[in-house]
């Protein structure tokens, strides 16, 4: 076990975890934030992605030992209200189904938006490659993703 100080949604942290705990489980069994999904565990399906200094990364394979003071950002840190354009978006589109991947989907939709606010669709694609949905709500995601970007 080691004492880390996380900064988490802008506030600093501190949990006693072995060093190899993935944020993953920090986040969700330490701090209670559960919006951050367990998917698959490999870096493979995007369920648990969170903003590590502005880029949308994995939280299931990042150990807690490696993020240093870095900003960390969770899907309830990315707005006070839930009113973050891409949120408002998702919204308008309807996008969830089952809304299990969502929150994934959102912070990478959201890293995309902040470093290209106007992507193409083929820049879309790319970015949200790598967030699976078991619903298939891939065509409006793309949607939404095109209307924040307009707002
Ligand atoms: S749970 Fe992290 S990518 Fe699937
Ligand atoms: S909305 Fe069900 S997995 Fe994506």
């Amino acid at each position: 076990m080691a004492t880390f100080k996380l900064n988490i949604n802008g506030k600093e942290q501190e949990v006693d975890v072995d060093p190899s705990t993935p944020v993953l489980w920090v986040l969700r069994d330490h701090l209670n934030l559960v919006g951050t999904k367990y998917g698959c565990g490999i870096a493979q399906c995007g369920a648990c992605t969170i903003h590590l200094n502005g880029t949308a990364t994995r939280a299931c394979m990042l150990t807690v030992s490696s993020v240093g003071n870095s900003e960390i950002t969770t899907i309830e840190g990315l707005s006070e209200e839930g009113d973050h354009p891409v949120q408002k978006a998702w919204l308008e589109v309807d996008v969830p189904q089952c809304g299990y991947c969502q929150a994934g989907q959102i912070m990478t939709a959201s890293a995309l938006l902040e470093k290209n606010p106007n992507p193409s669709d083929e820049e879309i694609e790319m970015a949200m490659n790598g967030n699976i949905c078991r619903c298939g709500t891939y065509t409006r995601i793309k949607k939404a993703v095109k209307l924040a970007a307009k707002s």
